[in-house]
């Protein structure tokens, strides 16, 4: 884990989160999340989560995220934010389900960026997030 100052990027992607966060479909927990990516063409993807009646259907920020990426023709994670809260925000760390989809599109300079309202911005690698994740090779 590294704790440092925002860069552009980190501030882009915060703000992209946030802004993405509004529009979450969260009546059932009342925790809304948005998560944006920046992609290894430089491009920006957001997501929010929605969640479902039947409960197992909902699916998280990140993924979210990650498939509207994918839908675009990125290929990689360069960084990723999330923010999540039901009231104040807050830094939100991805569930275990999100570190595995992070980590499919994930190299080592990867950065998974946490941090929540007037806090300090720390970054993690997904190996320290999933340490030995699966991959089907
Ligand atoms: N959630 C996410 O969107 N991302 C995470 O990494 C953790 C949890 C969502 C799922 C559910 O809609 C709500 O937060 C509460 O768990």
């Amino acid at each position: 884990m590294e704790s440092h100052e925002m860069t552009r990027t980190d501030e882009l992607l915060v703000a992209a989160a946030k802004a993405v966060r509004q529009n979450a479909y969260a009546p059932y927990s009342g925790y809304h999340v948005g998560a944006a990516l920046i992609d290894e063409n430089g491009d920006v993807h957001s997501g929010c989560n929605v969640e479902n009646s039947a409960f197992p259907e909902g699916t998280c920020a990140e993924a979210n995220a990650i498939g509207s990426m994918v839908a675009a023709g990125g290929k990689r994670i360069v960084a990723i934010a999330a923010i999540g809260g039901a009231g104040e925000i807050e830094a939100c760390t991805p569930c275990g389900g999100c570190r595995q989809c992070i980590l499919e599109f994930a190299d080592e300079n990867t950065r998974v960026i946490l941090t929540g309202e007037g806090e300090s911005i720390d970054s993690y690698s997904i190996d320290e997030l999933l340490p030995a994740g699966f991959r089907l090779r």
